[in-house]
């Protein structure tokens, strides 16, 4: 099972084209969607597209490659989009020119993210009508990749609007769309509104994404059944349990993973933080495993221990004894993984 994602623009080329295979994707997270998290789920199998998260397009051109740790990527790292926010009036075609240098495989505006950082700029979820056209229509005249757009489902649920904003994003020439179950406004504690992927999904041509909420592969299932989506992308439920593409993967796509039956939770927890160091400066590498033990943690009954003690530690190596500390209690007391 897989998606084919085809570029529309006109000139052939062999860069317009990614498979996905199996249909799962990544989010773009900010701290989170990075180089080690990815070869992390890759290792643990069925990830089929990754985002990175979500670059200024204002930024990117002056970004250095050798040390930034949002642009750090293996070729393994594949099929890759890079995601960008931009701001009415801002020229894009810099940032695409770099996406090129960058072989990105294809290139996300994030047109959902409703966070008060992007509301200053007019960017995300905040972008005006007029400027979305100008600059989805300036990426397509600029490149032969495939073009994408994560959106949510808008201010307030309005059918009519959402699918006219969609159609006008698949005439300006989006290849794929990435629909979050979730109004402009609403938190992530909210349940995602799978069904309403499913009347985008029927109203147009282009590929569709359904995002928000899936925590395990019953939600795969529901959301796959509730929105007639061509693929999914996960997000905390990718951090919390890396494993779970596998798990999808294998249980609703029928991709075969070679791995042992149950997920060694302490081997995972310790592989990611090695592949920190590998992949990252020193001082690039406490911030990023807070913000996963966050997650993760949560697969413990006792998890905020796991969570609060990293992150109350100031050095790789004490949250790491911390987390040995914290594993070995859980091996004493025989505790089994949460749902
Ligand atoms: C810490 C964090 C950072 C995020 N950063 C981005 C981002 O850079 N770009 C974006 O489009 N969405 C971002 N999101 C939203 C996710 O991509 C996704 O839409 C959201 O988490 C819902 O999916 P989930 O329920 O599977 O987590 C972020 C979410 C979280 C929790």
């Amino acid at each position: 099972m897989s998606l084919l994602l085809q570029s529309c623009s006109s000139s052939l080329q062999s860069s317009n084209t990614i498979e996905c295979r199996p249909p799962l994707a990544l989010a773009p997270m900010v701290g989170l969607s990075h180089s080690a998290f990815r070869i992390l789920v890759l290792e643990l199998g069925g990830v089929g597209l990754f985002f990175s998260e979500m670059l200024s397009a204002g930024r990117l051109p002056i970004e250095n490659e050798t040390v930034s740790p949002f642009l750090c990527r293996t070729p393994a790292e594949s099929p890759f989009i890079y995601q960008i926010f931009t701001g009415p009036g801002q020229d894009i075609l810099p940032a695409v020119d770099r996406l090129h240098l960058l072989n990105a495989q294809g290139i996300d505006l994030n047109l959902g993210c409703p966070a008060p950082a992007l509301r200053k700029q007019g960017a995300g979820s905040f972008m005006p009508l007029e400027s979305i056209k100008k600059v989805v229509a300036d990426i397509r005249a600029a490149t032969h990749l495939p073009i994408s757009a994560k959106i949510r489902l808008g201010r307030t649920l309005d059918a009519n609007s959402l699918i006219s904003f969609c159609k006008m994003l698949e005439d300006e020439g989006i290849d794929l769309l990435t629909v979050h179950a979730r109004l402009q406004g609403e938190k992530f504690c909210r349940k995602a509104r799978w069904d309403w992927i499913g009347k985008v999904k029927r109203a147009v041509r282009v590929p569709i994404i359904a995002n928000g909420g899936i925590f395990s592969v019953e939600d795969a299932r529901t959301c796959l059944d509730q929105s007639g989506a061509d693929g999914l992308m996960l997000g905390r439920g990718a951090i919390k349990k890396p494993w779970l593409f596998a798990d999808i993967a294998e249980r609703v796509y029928g991709v075969q993973q070679n791995r042992a039956n149950e997920p060694d939770l302490r081997k995972i927890y310790f592989r990611f933080i090695e592949l920190l160091e590998d992949r990252f400066l020193p001082e690039r590498r406490l911030g990023r495993l807070k913000q996963f033990t966050y997650y993760f943690a949560e697969n413990f009954r006792f998890g905020h221990h796991l969570a609060s003690g990293v992150q109350n530690s100031k050095s790789l190596e004490k949250a790491g004894d911390r987390a040995a500390q914290f594993f070995d209690a859980v091996e004493r007391s025989n505790e089994s993984i949460r749902a």
